[in-house]
Parts: structure tokens; sequence; C-alpha cells
């Protein structure tokens, strides 16, 4: 059985999900039910479900509340993964530690490979970077997935926002000047679970990958695309204005580059990534079909109560 820390999140819903699909033992422990900072929590979760594998899918991921909650960044993102590395190595448990983009600077031209040097550029890197040398450190039996611009049904992301606020206004101003590629959760989740099978077999499998989908684009494309497949199911179409990063000041710095070169990923684990269209689509359809369904439900109950107003 795969057990999993931060189970609520984007990432730890569509485990549960993939899981499910392809009938693997997957349990899926919440913030609440396991704080991956709480040493006894993570050693009795441990003992109690007795897992072949770990995936840590927790983390502090309030990029710019994190500057100014530090101590809660580094309990989620520092002092969480150590303490499940070493809960793991002490039972002799391998694990999944999920980490990020942002653990680079963002100023390189071109793909990061696993090889380049990290240099974070906000509390959230610098924790999440932390956590990585922590696991690393600890127990030996870990893969290190770092990944990029995550969204999915679940939970908040760019793409659900970018939904919102198309319902309601007719012009959007997004940063055009960063670069990534939009990773569906649940690709990323597939992508784990096939880690894990993989990692379980082979243990010489240890070490640190990337995983992002194929292709990239900016935070304006990644809105366009979305705006372009909603407008067919909901007929809003904002207009889309590009700005500079400078234009929108944020309490985090965020690097311009994202890209991960994730070939090792492919290599060693035998699975490509879909172009980010593809998840994008899909995901937006989802969403935006069922906020309009909740639109138009409302309606007809609005309408229904109005019938019985003189
Ligand atoms: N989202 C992105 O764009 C992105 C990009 C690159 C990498 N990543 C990485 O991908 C992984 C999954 O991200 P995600 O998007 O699924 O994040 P998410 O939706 O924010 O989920 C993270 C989960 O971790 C939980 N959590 C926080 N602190 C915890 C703690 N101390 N103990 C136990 N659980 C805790 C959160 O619970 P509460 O909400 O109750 O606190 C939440 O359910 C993370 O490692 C993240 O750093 C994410």
């Amino acid at each position: 059985m795969i057990l999993v820390f931060g189970g609520n999140g984007q990432l730890g819903q569509e485990l549960r999900r993939a899981a499910g699909t392809r009938a693997v033992a997957l349990h899926a422990l919440s913030h609440a039910e396991a704080d991956i900072a709480d040493s006894a929590a993570v050693v009795v979760a441990l003992a109690r479900f007795k897992p072949s594998l770990v995936v840590n899918a927790a983390a502090y991921t309030k990029v710019d509340l994190a500057e100014s909650h530090v101590e809660e960044a580094r309990r989620g993102n520092e002092i969480g993964p150590a303490v499940v590395a070493q809960a793991c190595a002490g039972a002799g448990i391998p694990m999944i530690h999920i980490s990020t983009d942002y653990v680079f600077d963002g100023a390189k031209e071109g793909a990061y490979p696993e090889s380049d040097p990290v240099c974070p550029i906000s509390v959230y890197g610098r924790t999440k970077a932390a956590g990585e040398d922590a696991v690393r450190r600890i127990n030996k039996s870990h893969v290190i997935l770092r990944t990029a611009w995550i969204y999915s049904e679940f939970g908040h992301n760019f793409l659900k926002t970018i939904l919102g606020l198309a319902a309601t206004r007719d012009e959007l101003r997004i940063v055009a000047d960063q670069h990534g590629s939009p990773t569906s959760a649940s690709e990323l989740a597939e992508a784990v679970l096939n880690a894990t099978s993989a990692f379980l077999h082979d243990r010489t499998l240890a070490g640190t990958y990337h995983f992002t989908a194929a292709g990239d684009t900016t935070w304006h494309g990644f809105a366009s695309r979305v705006v372009e497949v909603a407008a067919r199911i909901t007929g809003r179409n904002p207009q889309l204005i590009p700005i500079a990063t400078a234009d929108y000041p944020t309490a985090a710095k965020r690097p311009a580059n994202s890209l991960l070169d994730c070939r090792l990923f492919i290599e060693k684990f035998g699975f490509r990534p879909r172009h980010w269209t593809v998840g994008v689509d899909a995901t937006t359809r989802i969403v935006a079909a069922s906020a309009q369904n909740a639109a138009e439900s409302q309606k007809a109950a609005n309408q229904k109560n109005a019938s019985h107003v003189a």
C-alpha cells in the first residue's frame, strides 16, 4: 500500500482518483489527519498503515504569504519533509517527495536539467530547496520529483482563477514574461504512480527528477487557452492584455523561466508527458461546464421562486 501525506491538496486528490482507477492500494491522509512536521503523528501513521512506499504531496504552497509566514513555510516545506524522511528511513520505507521549479532563479535560458545548481529567490523556493536537501541527507531511498505550474479541478489554481474572473470581467491583465509548462495534477499523479511501481522494483532509480507537461507558454498564453476553450461553453470572451512582471508586483519574486528538462524522468520511468494544451483543454471543459450547469440551475431556481412573487 502507498501512503500519501497532503491528501487533500491538488496532487493528493488526483492521486486518490488515479489509484482508484488503477485499483492501486493507496491511502491519503489530509493535513488534519497527519501534520508532517509532527514526528509522533508521522510515526503513528507509518505504524498503522505499514506502507511499502510514502508519497509526500504535503507542502506550504502559498508562495506570497510565505514571505511573511516564514516559520509556517519552513514547517510544511523543510521540517515536515525532514520528519517524513526520518520516519521512513527508520522503518526502511522508500519515499517520493514532490518539489518545485521555484528552487531555481529562472535566470537561465532554456530548460533546467536536474544537475543545475539550485538558487531560490523566494521563501517558498528556499524552504522547498531545504526540504529536498533534508530528504536526500536523511533517507537515501528517495525519489525527488520537481514539477511546475500545477492546476486541477480541485483546490485553488491559476486555471480556476482565470475562469472565475472571465465570468465577470471584460478585460484581464496577465503576466506575459514568465515561461513555464502548465501541468495537470492528474497527469502528475499518473507519473507518480508510474514512478512508484518502477522505484519499488528498482531502488537504483533513487535520485532527483523533473516532470512537467511538454511544450511551454507564459501565464498569458495559459490564460488565453483557458478562455478560448471556456468561451465555447460559457460564451464569455474577455480581452486578455499581456503585461510585464514589473507591472504586477507580488510579495514573492518568481522565476522568469520555470522550464524543466524532463528527459531523465522519461528515460528512466518510461512515462512521456503530453503537450500542456491537452490537459488544460480537458480540465477547462470540466470546470467551465460544471460552473455553467451551476449557474443555469441557480437561474432556473430563481425563476421558479420569482413565479410565486406577484
Ligand atoms: N501548485 C503548484 O503550482 C506547484 C508547482 C510546483 C510544485 N508544486 C509542489 O507540488 C506538491 C503538491 O502541490 P499541490 O498543488 O497539490 O499543493 P496544495 O494543493 O496546496 O496541497 C498541499 C497540501 O498540503 C497540506 N499541508 C500543508 N502543510 C502541511 C503539513 N505541515 N502537514 C500535512 N499537510 C500539510 C495542505 O493542507 P492545508 O491546505 O490544510 O494546509 C494541502 O492539502 C507540493 O510539494 C508543491 O510544493 C506545486
